[in-house]
């Protein structure tokens, strides 16, 4: 029937959504890798995580494919910001920037949220 499939849908989503937020340390990461979840989760979840299923995101999801999965390129990012992200190398020192960037490698590169739009980069949330 229609509506069982529904739940079922539904059910699999929230399930997706409730794995997809990672709360306290997970298992198997290295101190450092840890540091920089928490560091993570302090300062870039914000934008970076989608905190409801039915919220939208500032920022693009990371993972270890961001920018390509080049420890430079992020470690350039999170310095010096962007237009619209601000930069972190007064907020933490390059060990700490580090940390986070090895946490970023720990990321597996998230499904689509939705039917991917032609545009990749269109947002209308800001
Ligand atoms: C104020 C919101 C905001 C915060 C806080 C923020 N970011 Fe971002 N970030 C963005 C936006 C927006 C982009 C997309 C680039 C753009 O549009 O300028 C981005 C892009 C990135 C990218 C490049 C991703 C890609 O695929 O191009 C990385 C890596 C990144 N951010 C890491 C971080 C890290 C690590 C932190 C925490 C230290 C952080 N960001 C904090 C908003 C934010």
């Amino acid at each position: 029937m229609m509506q069982s499939a529904w739940v079922v849908l539904a059910a699999t989503l929230v399930a997706q959504g409730a794995s997809a937020q990672s709360s306290g340390p997970e298992h198997g990461l290295t101190p450092t890798q840890a540091t920089g979840q928490r560091l993570y989760a302090q300062s870039c979840g914000v934008c970076h995580a989608k905190p409801t299923i039915t919220s939208g995101r500032y920022g693009p999801a990371l993972s270890k494919e961001s920018l390509g999965g080049l420890d430079e390129a992020m470690t350039q990012v999170i310095s010096q910001g962007t237009g619209r992200m601000p930069g972190f190398r007064h907020h933490f020192d390059a060990a700490q920037i580090q940390s986070i960037v090895a946490y970023l490698k720990t990321l597996p590169v998230p499904p689509p949220d939705a039917p991917a739009p032609k545009t990749a980069e269109r947002r209308d949330d800001n």
